[in-house]
């Protein structure tokens, strides 16, 4: 007690700070989400997240070799198809945009990981996560779909996928596909506690997904509901899920911090594109010290519990470190 404990003596220099501190970032905490599209020689920015870009597949390769460079674990990809349909073909065809950018990053960068984002939103029409029926997204017909995407980018080289579509049953149907076909040693990270949230907005520019009509709240989570988080993420594991994540990440901790107690597998966080955008308007603005803010808000996410960060944050974090 007051005054033999001092809490303060401990801050008094940088020495000190540096050895009691409980928490660091390394590159290899972050995977950097990229967007691919048909085409050649394009880099170009997206208006509502400034710094990042849409990438045709030889673009994309300097990026991750820069990525690569700084140690930063991975990539993973979205894709940006020519043609949406009503059961989003492009993104089973072997010759689709993310196909043809895992087999040319695996190719260039063998020990870079390449994951993949598995969902139907990107592809169809409807801008739905599955296939529709009278208005509702049938969940046991999408799961046929994303099984064939899947094989699709195993059959490409790909790493790990990710899926992010939130249908019921995807991680046992994903998992048996993977291993009757011969790909056992391919994980799986699932978006388990994906919230139905209003922080994706700037990904839908991005990536031309918004729904044409209605939204996901019969698919995605219910931002209100911490209990049921934790049931999907119990269930995406008796699935047979090796990774599970929490999405969106700042407005979430509570959801990591319980996930991370609660189980002991690596649990990811998905600093989604809201995230994001929200920083880089305030900063261009001089509102805040980006840099700072950037620090700080991915070293909160480490310490709530996430192993893995998904950030769009990645390289600015890695020249903000290396600086120091
Ligand atoms: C696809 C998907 C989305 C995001 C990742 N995968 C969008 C959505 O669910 O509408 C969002 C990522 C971000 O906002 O950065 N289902």
């Amino acid at each position: 007690m007051f005054p033999f404990t001092r809490m303060r003596r401990l801050r008094n220099t940088e020495a000190l700070r540096a050895m009691v501190r409980e928490t660091s970032l390394s590159p290899q905490d972050f995977i950097a989400p990229l967007f691919v599209r048909h085409g050649e020689n394009i880099k170009e920015e997206i208006s509502a997240m400034p710094g990042q870009y849409h990438f045709s597949v030889d673009t994309v390769l300097t990026e991750c070799a820069e990525l690569a460079a700084l140690g930063i674990s991975g990539v993973m990809l979205f894709g940006i198809p020519d043609h949406k349909d009503a059961t989003g073909s492009e993104s089973y065809d072997d010759n689709g945009i993310v196909q043809q950018a895992i087999r040319a990053i695996k190719k260039a960068l063998p020990d870079f990981l390449v994951i993949a984002d598995v969902c139907m939103c990107e592809y169809t029409d409807h801008g739905h996560c599955g296939i529709i029926h009278d208005h509702y997204v049938d969940n046991d017909e999408t799961l046929e779909y994303l099984c064939k995407q899947t094989l699709s980018y195993a059959r490409a080289g790909v790493d790990m996928v990710a899926p992010s579509d939130m249908m019921d049953g995807r991680i046992q149907a994903m998992r048996r596909a993977l291993d009757e076909n011969g790909f056992v040693k391919i994980p799986i990270m699932a978006y388990s506690a994906k919230f139905s949230s209003a922080f994706y907005g700037p990904f839908r520019e991005a990536a031309d997904s918004a729904p044409s009509f209605g939204d996901r709240r019969s698919y995605q989570m219910d931002p209100a509901n911490a209990n049921e988080a934790l049931r999907e993420i119990e269930s995406d594991i008796e699935e047979g899920a090796d990774i599970v994540m929490v999405k969106p990440a700042l407005p979430y901790l509570d959801i990591i911090a319980r996930a991370a107690q609660e189980f002991k597998l690596p649990i990811a966080a998905y600093n989604v594109s809201g995230e994001y955008s929200m920083v880089k308007a305030a900063a261009a603005n001089g509102w805040i010290d980006e840099d700072r803010i950037i620090i700080e808000s991915l070293l909160s996410i480490k310490r709530a519990g996430a192993k893995i960060i998904i950030t769009y944050f990645a390289k600015d974090a890695c020249r903000i470190m290396n600086k120091h």
